[in-house]
């Protein structure tokens, strides 16, 4: 067992409680390292990984390249601003290039809303330049999505829970049903759409897949009318739905594309990746960051990117997400508790049946208990995120643990 500072953690529970913006709503456990999909916490009990941190330790914990690529930088250079050059950075940005099939140019980042609010303003500089009236550079989202929670990347969340309070909210946002083409299509006659934004497979708004052929149409669309489309592959991109680029499954070419969480493995960073429409748009002075492409993050994200364009790790993800999708499907056949399970490769959610809706955050109590850490997806869909490395027998423990947490929480 781990060595831990004597402050138990039922007192170090009491600090967050006391000093911490009360903005979230942790477990009551305190982690304390990890090896592969497996953590444990300060009192020595172990847990399977089936939420990476929210879908961002893709490489699990500790994996021995990561280790190697952040130690190394450590002892050369933390940090130079974007004022001067580093290595890893440039080389970074060209990798994303090169694996993008798409992108001319990268602006690199801290988090996932720095990248959609970078994308945000890539298409309203666009615009600008083509000379649109500022009410003619509307961006639309849909229902359901989540952007982040920055004022523009919140309004960008077409989801009313994540805004209320915020108001004034900026303008130029509208938000349309997802999967509805034709919702779409009426939409554009009204000639003032920039762009549309969406995520592949919608993450926090429940784990829904774009429908088969609604990018494609989406690309056609915006095609059609002069709007660009940006994809927002934060939580699905990184090879977490089997290729290292979602969309590249929906056949389809975007002309931005954001990227954060398993960008980095841990180490925070996000990107924004820009096609030719929109390369050459933003010039010296219009956009920027302090931290944004920092040699440690970009080191680390240099190593991740590497690993998980790898076939072998691709391969992984379709082997175990056929093997989670086996034992939710056995699981259920015995309990009866999901509806529905729905994803792409190991982004999966499990829809609570009617009689359990709501009752999300009660079954991740339950998890917790038994061992497994497993998120939410809004009140009523579980989500499975675990690391793409996840190995057979840790897969198989977790759904064991998860069977058991479930039968707890139908049983309570
Ligand atoms: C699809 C998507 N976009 C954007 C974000 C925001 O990222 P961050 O929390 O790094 O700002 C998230 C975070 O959950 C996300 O899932």
């Amino acid at each position: 067992m781990q060595q831990h500072d004597s402050t138990p953690p039922p007192r170090l529970i009491a600090l967050g409680q006391r000093y911490w913006l009360p903005v979230y709503k942790p477990r009551e456990l305190v982690l304390d390292h990890g090896k592969g999909a497996r953590v444990w916490d300060m009192e020595g009990r172990d847990y399977v990984d089936f939420g990476a941190g929210i879908a961002v330790n893709a490489l699990g914990h500790q994996d021995p390249d990561l280790l190697a690529a952040l130690t190394t930088q450590a002892h050369k250079l933390w940090h130079a601003s974007n004022v001067f050059y580093t290595e890893p950075p440039l080389r970074l940005a060209e990798e994303l290039v090169d694996a993008s099939g798409f992108a001319e140019r990268v602006f690199l980042c801290n988090s996932g809303a720095e990248a959609n609010e970078a994308a945000i303003k890539l298409v309203r500089k666009w615009a600008a330049a083509q000379g649109r009236a500022p009410d003619r550079r509307v961006i639309v989202t849909f229902k359901g999505s989540f952007h982040g929670r920055t004022l523009a990347t919140v309004t960008a969340t077409a989801q009313p829970k994540y805004q209320a309070g915020y108001e004034p909210l900026p303008e130029g946002f509208r938000y349309l049903d997802f999967n509805d083409a034709a919702v779409l299509e009426a939409a554009f006659a009204a000639g003032d759409i920039a762009a549309v934004m969406l995520e592949p497979v919608q993450g926090e708004g429940g784990v829904l897949p774009a429908a088969p052929g609604f990018l494609q149409r989406v690309r056609e669309l915006c095609d059609a009318h002069g709007a660009l489309l940006v994809l927002d592959e934060i939580q699905c991109g990184m090879g977490r739905t089997g290729t290292l680029f979602a969309h590249v499954q929906d056949g389809v070419k975007p002309d931005i594309v954001t990227l954060a969480k398993a960008l980095g493995c841990g180490f925070p960073i996000g990107a924004m990746l820009a096609g030719p429409k929109v390369a050459e748009v933003m010039q010296y002075g219009a956009h920027g960051t302090t931290f944004g492409g920092n040699p440690m993050a970009a080191a680390v994200a240099r190593a991740a990117l590497r690993k998980l364009a790898s076939p072998e790790l691709l391969a992984n993800v379709a082997v175990q997400a056929q093997a989670l999708r086996d034992g939710l499907a056995a699981i259920n056949a015995e309990l009866h508790l999901f509806d529905e399970v729905r994803g792409r490769g190991l982004m999966i959610g499990a829809a609570l049946a009617e009689a359990h809706r709501g009752k999300a955050g009660e079954v991740l109590d339950h998890a917790a208990a038994h061992g497994l850490l497993l998120l939410q997806a809004g009140p009523d869909v579980l989500r499975f995120v675990p690391p793409l490395t996840i190995s057979t027998d840790e897969l198989a423990e977790g759904l064991e643990r998860l069977r058991a947490a479930l039968a707890a929480f139908a049983a309570a």
